[in-house]
This record gives C-alpha cells, sequence and structure tokens, in this order.
C-alpha cells in the first residue's frame, strides 16, 4: 500500500525525536499503521539543522507554509509551538484538507475550539497526545479507554519542570534558580520558563483534560493558575513533618453547579502514589465512577517520550482517515452535538482542605481566638502543629490543616484571622487534597 506522507513543521527536540524514532521502529510502526508512515518534508527556520537530522531523502525548506499546501502531504505535524504561526498554520493546514498531529497545548487550550470547528466543516482529524504529559497516553485513556465512565475528577502532575524543581528543593536543598536553570538545560523547560513556574503550561494542560473528561469547550480563560514562585521552602519542610508533600497539581472535578479547573501547589498525602512522583516524571489520577481510581505514570517531556505520542496519533490517523467522519473518535471524545456548556466556577467556589500557616504572638488566648473564628466559619481543623517559639523569641509559627470547605468561606475566615492583633502579617494558606 503507498506510503502516508507527513509534512513536519519543526525539528527542533520533540521533531527530532519523531524522525528518529519513526525511522528506528519503522517496520513494527507499519506493522500497526497498514502502511509506512514517511516524513517527505520538513520545515524549519534553520535549514542545516533540519539538513543535519532528517538527511537528504526528505524535502526541506523554511517556508512552513508551502508544506502545508503541498499536494501530495497527507498529515502535517506541527511542532513550532506557541499561538501566532502555529495557529495560522495549523488552521492553513485544516483549509488545505491535511489531517492535523500537534503537541502544542497553548495552541489547544486558547484556539482549540475554533480548530476543531475548522476540523470538522472540512472532515479532518486533529490528533494531539503528546500535549498533555507528553508520552503517557492520558488523552487516550480520557476519550476512549474510559468511555464508559461519568469521570468524577482527574488531577495531576503535569507540568514535569516545576516537579523537577520542587523534588530538587526538597531532596537536596538547592535554590530555586539553580534547580531551574538545571531544567532548562535538560529540555524540560518551556521557551519561556515563567509559563512552567507560574503553572501556565499546566493550566493549559489541565483546560485540554478537562474538555475530554466533561465534554465542555476549551475554558482557558477561566482556569485559576498559581505557580511555585511564591512557594517557601518552610512550607515544604511543615508539610512534610505533617505527612504531606507539595505538588503543583492540575484539577479538574465535576460539581453539581460546574466543574473546577485550577493548578496550584498543593499538598497532598505523603504515602499516595502521586505524592511519590519525582523529578521531571508526570503522573495523572483519573476518577471514574465505574473503573473507580486509575493512575498513569510516565515521562511527560523529552524528545522521544514525546516523538512517542506523536507517531502513535500519526498510527491512528493513518487507520482511520479513511474512515466516515462520522464514525472516527470525536476529536473531544463527546459528539461535537452533545458536548456541555458547563461553566467553570471561580475559585472562591472550589470546594477543598487547607494548609494555613500563621505567625502569631506566644501567648495565652490566642489560639482561642483563631480556633473561635475557625469554628464560627465552619471550618473543621484536622490537624494543628505549634512551633516552640526559638529562645527569646515572642513569636512563634502554627499550622493548621482543616478539612474541606468552599474557598469564599476560608477566604472571609483568614480575613478576620489577619485582623487579629496577635497575629503578624499574612496567613499562607494553601490547598489541600487527600485525593
Ligand atoms: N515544559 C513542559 C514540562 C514540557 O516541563 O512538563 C512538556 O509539555
Amino acid at each position: 500500500m503507498k506510503p502516508i506522507n507527513v509534512g513536519l513543521l519543526g525539528i527542533g527536540t520533540v521533531g527530532g525525536g519523531t524522525f528518529a524514532v519513526l525511522k528506528r521502529n519503522a517496520d513494527e510502526i507499519a506493522r500497526r499503521a497498514g502502511r509506512e508512515i514517511r516524513i517527505v518534508a520538513v520545515a524549519d527556520k534553520d535549514i542545516a539543522r533540519a539538513r543535519a537530522v532528517a538527511g537528504d531523502d526528505v524535502r526541506i525548506t523554511d517556508d512552513a507554509f508551502a508544506v502545508v499546501r503541498e499536494p501530495e502531504i497527507d498529515i502535517v505535524v506541527e511542532l513550532i509551538g506557541g499561538y501566532t504561526v502555529a495557529k495560522d498554520l495549523v488552521l492553513a493546514a485544516i483549509e488545505n484538507g491535511k489531517h492535523v498531529v500537534t503537541a502544542n497545548k497553548a495552541l489547544l487550550a486558547v484556539h482549540g475550539n475554533e480548530i476543531f470547528a475548522a476540523a470538522r466543516a472540512r472532515d479532518v482529524m486533529v490528533a494531539f497526545e503528546a500535549a498533555v504529559a507528553g508520552g503517557i497516553p492520558i488523552i487516550k485513556a480520557l476519550r476512549e479507554g474510559l468511555s464508559a465512565n461519568r469521570i468524577q475528577w482527574a488531577a495531576g502532575i503535569i507540568n514535569g519542570t516545576t516537579n523537577f524543581i520542587l523534588s530538587e528543593m526538597r531532596d537536596k536543598g538547592l535554590p530555586f534558580a539553580a534547580v531551574l536553570k538545571e531544567a532548562q538545560r535538560l529540555g524540560y523547560a518551556e521557551a519561556d520558563p515563567t509559563f512552567d513556574i507560574e503553572g501556565v503550561d499546566a493550566a493549559h494542560k489541565a483546560t485540554i483534560m478537562s474538555a475530554i473528561a466533561f465534554g465542555i469547550p476549551m475554558q482557558f480563560d477561566k482556569a485559576h493558575i498559581e505557580g511555585i514562585t511564591q512557594l517557601e521552602s518552610i512550607d515544604i519542610a511543615y508539610a512534610e513533618k505533617l505527612g504531606y508533600r507539595i505538588k503543583l497539581l492540575g484539577i479538574v472535578r465535576r460539581r453539581e453547579q460546574g466543574v473546577e479547573l485550577r493548578v496550584h501547589p498543593t499538598l497532598i498525602p505523603a504515602k499516595k502514589l502521586l505524592a511519590n512522583v519525582e523529578g521531571a516524571m508526570n503522573a495523572v489520577v483519573v476518577q471514574g465512577d465505574a473503573v473507580g481510581t486509575t493512575l498513569y505514570y510516565g515521562k511527560g517531556a523529552g524528545a522521544e517520550p514525546t516523538a512517542s505520542a506523536v507517531i502513535a496519533d500519526l498510527v491512528d490517523i493513518t487507520r482511520l482517515h479513511t474512515a466516515d467522519p462520522e464514525h472516527r473518535v470525536p476529536h473531544l471524545a463527546f459528539q461535537p452535538d452533545q458536548m456541555q456548556d458547563v461553566p467553570v466556577l471561580p475559585i472562591a467556589e472550589t470546594i477543598t482542605s487547607y494548609y494555613l500557616r500563621l505567625r502569631v504572638a506566644d501567648k495565652p488566648g490566642v489560639l482561642a481566638d483563631i480556633t473561635r473564628i475557625l469554628a464560627d466559619s465552619d471550618i473543621s481543623i484536622d490537624a494543628l502543629i505549634q512551633k516552640e517559639a526559638d529562645e527569646g523569641e515572642a513569636q512563634t509559627d502554627i499550622i493548621f490543616l482543616t478539612h474541606e470547605t468552599v474557598e469564599k468561606n476560608a477566604d472571609a475566615a483568614i480575613a478576620r484571622i489577619e485582623a487579629l492583633e496577635t497575629v503578624h502579617g499574612k496567613v499562607t494558606r494553601l490547598r489541600l487534597e487527600t485525593l
């Protein structure tokens, strides 16, 4: 059977990995796909680099728009990243009747609704396994493997850079900046690492997970996003003492009034598998009503792990591109006319538990005042530690873990606690999930 022809846009880390794996495993992949998958054209700004990776049998150009128009090409693989040129190229590829594979989580989280509508209008597939958690087939699991379930929630470590930073800071006591540099050197970090450390990359991925878990449109602009730049090592240490680890989690959860879509540092019990995901590894836990809890673990970044996901999409498209579009797997798991306009809940409506650290005067009645406010607010205390005041110090730290409450309720209680004369400065508040 004639090969399926692929045009590759961008031959950096993931593009290079895709090229290498397609070549190395060509026979095995063809046995699965039913025909050879062949990269026939590569577009990259750096022609010399592209030539060095792709060799002489592939057309190489710096004009990506020419590649998406080439009649011979069946599938365009977009590995450029970003929201601007990548968006124009993906829409142009679709307009030209090409199927698209992309690893671009930012593009899909922000412009996915428009891109999938365009793809439906032209009867082409847009596949994006590599966009969430790199080599872990979490899109396939959510979209197909768990399709019997009403998915209740998913929570994941979906940014390797921040997990690497948190692990190194905790294990080796290294400073934030040095660990970030190392993550960049190892190729985990985004071109703009603020996307990693401020939680934006994880929010892109969580947005995509929410859409396919619940059958709702992409609503990235409604996501609540907190990164790890404000996290203090003292809280990592107190959390350990209480039997918890702090991880940057992307959480999507179905509630009666809408869905929660949030990214923030989160305390999780140290004995949970997710708490023990170290370094740049990713992991996602999904809770379905029929299957219960399932866990997906693996490399979320890097050349060949991400290529593994890109090529899985190429195989899927190769198998399905001749099928009647009505009978293909829907882009976002649910049939397009069955998508629901469920709102993303504001963070004030989130229900979660809390870690609260307070700097207080070390004198009688302080604890009683604070616990009275928590009781008045109907916030139940789960655990509490008070650090012994240092020699000659009139202040000390008190740490509370609470049971679940609505965030606006916690906000109000924290404001009242901060107004107490015996409480110094701001209360440090972190969310806690027992998963
Ligand atoms: N910057 C991302 C991470 C790469 O650190 O996980 C994969 O999306």
